[in-house]
């Protein structure tokens, strides 16, 4: 079986498609960290007159078994991870990694902002997690704090309205929830609501497939 989840920044799509993966037993792929480590690497030349092309070199040159998402955690590189996204080339360079992982035997988790429209859009089970913006930036200011960092709330908001305009901008893969992807809004769920509420969503379209 193989699920995508879409959604826009700090949404809670990462920790759900986590949380998933325990409960169906699947391997999970949080494709964010992807373009967070070509980000963190390309941030010293994103100044420079040649910084496209540094994004793609590096793109091409990922080692994605060796991503640590509390390194990758940081604003700075969301934002750089937007930055390069844009780019189709940085995309095309980390395009087969996630197809492959999402096709392995026995299936997989993807999450990320093109997983159901691009990456997989054969996937058995599509899921679109959205929330406010103000309930996103309180969930990552509660991340940042764990982290030991304070952020400012309204900068929180600022930023991830400036990486959602960004990404559903773009010309190539835009953040966009497919056709046939269900909405799950988790403004007002709670983890353990939101868990609920994907399985009760998974299931009844595996248990459709099955008739
Ligand atoms: O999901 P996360 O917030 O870690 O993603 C960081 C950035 O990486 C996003 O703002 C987006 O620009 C980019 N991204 C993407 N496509 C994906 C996953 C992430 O463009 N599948």
């Amino acid at each position: 079986m193989i699920i995508a989840v879409d959604g826009p920044a700090a949404s809670g799509k990462g920790t759900l498609a986590g949380l998933m993966a325990d409960h169906y037993g699947l391997p999970h792929l949080d494709t964010g960290l992807l373009y967070r480590q070509v980000g963190m690497l390309w941030r010293p030349f994103e100044h420079d007159a040649d910084a496209d092309a540094r994004a793609v070199e590096i793109a091409r040159a990922l080692d994605a078994s060796s991503l640590d998402a509390d390194v990758l955690g940081t604003a700075e590189n969301a934002q750089a991870a937007s930055k390069v996204a844009a780019l189709p080339e940085v995309r095309q360079a980390l395009l087969q990694f996630q197809r492959d992982f999402a096709n392995q035997p026995g299936g997989a988790i993807l999450d990320g902002r093109d997983i159901g429209t691009v990456i997989t859009p054969e996937a058995d089970v599509k899921i679109f997690v959205t929330a406010s913006a103000e309930t996103r930036a309180g969930r990552r200011a509660k991340q940042f704090e764990k982290r030991g960092e304070t952020m400012d709330f309204d900068a929180l908001i600022a930023d991830i309205r400036e990486r959602d305009a960004r990404d559903s901008g773009r010309k190539d893969a835009p953040l966009k929830q497919a056709e046939d992807a269900h909405l799950l809004d988790t403004t007002d769920l709670s983890i353990e609501a939101t868990l609920r509420a994907a399985v009760a969503i998974v299931d009844a379209v595996m248990a459709r497939k099955a008739e």
